[in-house]
């Protein structure tokens, strides 16, 4: 496993396609017609085309979400259509991790119930010794994933789409889709299987090429179309390198939200790599597609001609520990708290704007080179009246968070510096 992250997709992307073209490429479920097809429509679908919950939810009443199997209280969630947002001033005074009551939940459909006893792993395609196919699997249950040498790994999930409201709220060029202010990501930590020993068991052939997990949800249908399960192909590289099969989330087995009885984390990626639920997973010698990497998760929109490839690294983002609108007493000294993280790499530094120019924020040490960094600065509100607090960080790699963040048409990576209003009274 490599203590760096590996991102490679947008290059594997780039070789899929062509591939694809080739007619060398599959797309699992989705027939190739239907690729051919999406393909054609790829910048048509993406102006229509949003992520929100599926149709059948999208009448349930807000905040009554049947979806979401964990309590939701107002001062730990916001409950956002079938999925559920992290308030930032609940991680105030937290540990490195998140709490598994106050994780995001971002649910394409609903949670399903499983049952651990029950629950396989399904591994088939040409990219296994003798081919399996899914009807006649290889299998592993829930006790033999256990009975395999276990990895425990701090790792950030983000949705892609965290802080789109802001194209709205901020830069007036609002998107479709989740509003997410900036609470769809969290770290914990996971214990499981590496994918690659797993991949190893069950007979993984020199040319296999992609692998695609796929949840056990229930299919996802938006605009009228029925995309099938939740899944999304990754390549070989990244399957054998950090890649987990996770069964514990922060030392307790998974919540059934986040995956239960095994879900996939992939380090550094954004969240929708992350299959939860995971049943079925194609191994192959040929590239694989679904909708979750040629009309979804894609970047799309003036500045990305044609077809800006994947939304794969999570770009840099930074959050204060406090409510939106938060009181602050006039006069006195405070501290204020956030984190900082990019899908890039660590963060090296993080500078405070609290009306007087950009300070240096002091970092958490014990963070240093991990998924986030916890940073706090002292502030003393001079005058009763409204403030506004701005953070941005620079990650390892030099990248650095814009004042305005580049615009794609669903909403993707919003890095812009969040302008946080406060009161002081
Ligand atoms: N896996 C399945 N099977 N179904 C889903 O709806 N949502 C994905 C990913 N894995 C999803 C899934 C998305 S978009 C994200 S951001 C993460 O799960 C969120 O993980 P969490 O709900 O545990 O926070």
């Amino acid at each position: 496993m490599s203590t760096t992250l590996s991102h490679d997709e947008a290059d594997h992307d780039a070789r899929r396609a062509r591939q694809w073209l080739a007619g060398q490429a599959r797309g699992g479920a989705v027939s190739r017609a239907e690729l051919i097809e999406l393909a054609a429509a790829m910048s048509a679908l993406a102006a229509a085309a949003d992520d929100r919950g599926p149709v059948a939810l999208a009448a349930d009443p807000v905040g009554v979400d049947p979806g979401i199997v964990k309590p939701l209280p107002a001062e730990l969630l916001t409950p956002v259509e079938s999925n559920a947002e992290m308030r930032w001033e609940a991680m105030a005074g937290q540990g490195y991790m998140v709490p598994n009551d106050r994780f995001f939940v971002r649910n394409h459909t609903h949670t399903p119930r499983l049952d651990a006893d029950t629950w396989r792993l399904r591994l088939f395609g040409d990219g296994l010794r003798g081919t399996p196919t899914r009807d006649a699997p290889v299998e592993f249950g829930y006790a033999d994933l256990r009975a395999l040498p276990a990895v425990e790994l701090p790792a950030l999930v983000e949705c892609a789409g965290n802080g789109r409201h802001f194209f709205a709220a901020q830069q007036d060029t609002p998107v479709s889709g989740l509003q997410w202010r900036l609470g769809g990501v969290g770290v914990a930590r996971w214990r499981g299987v590496p994918l690659a020993t797993v991949l190893r068991h069950a007979g993984l052939t020199a040319d296999a090429v992609d692998v695609m997990p796929e949840g056990l949800d229930p299919p996802y249908v938006t605009g009228g179309v029925d995309l099938g399960r939740v899944r999304r192909p990754l390549p070989i590289g990244k399957a054998l390198d950090d890649v987990l099969l996770a069964y514990e989330m922060n030392g307790a087995p998974l919540p059934a939200d986040h995956g239960f009885p095994v879900r996939v984390v992939v380090p550094g990626w954004i969240g929708i790599s992350s299959v939860k639920w995971v049943g079925p997973m194609e191994v192959s010698t040929t590239p694989l597609f679904s909708p979750w990497n040629t009309r979804l998760y894609r970047m799309f929109g003036p500045g990305h001609p044609g077809d800006g490839g994947p939304a794969d690294v999570q770009s840099v983002k930074s959050a204060f520990e406090l409510p939106w609108d938060a009181r602050l007493a006039a006069g006195v000294e405070t501290t204020l708290t956030g984190r900082s993280w990019s899908g890039a790499g660590p963060i090296d530094r993080v500078e405070v704007d609290t009306g007087d120019g950009w300070h240096p924020a002091t970092l958490v040490e014990a963070d240093r080179g991990g998924p986030w960094q916890r940073w706090s600065t002292r502030w003393c509100p001079p005058t009763a009246g409204r403030w506004t607090l701005r953070a941005r960080a620079v990650d390892v790699t030099g990248r650095v968070q814009p004042d305005r963040a580049g615009f794609n048409d669903l909403g993707y990576h919003f890095d812009g510096v969040i302008r946080h209003p406060v009161t002081a009274v």
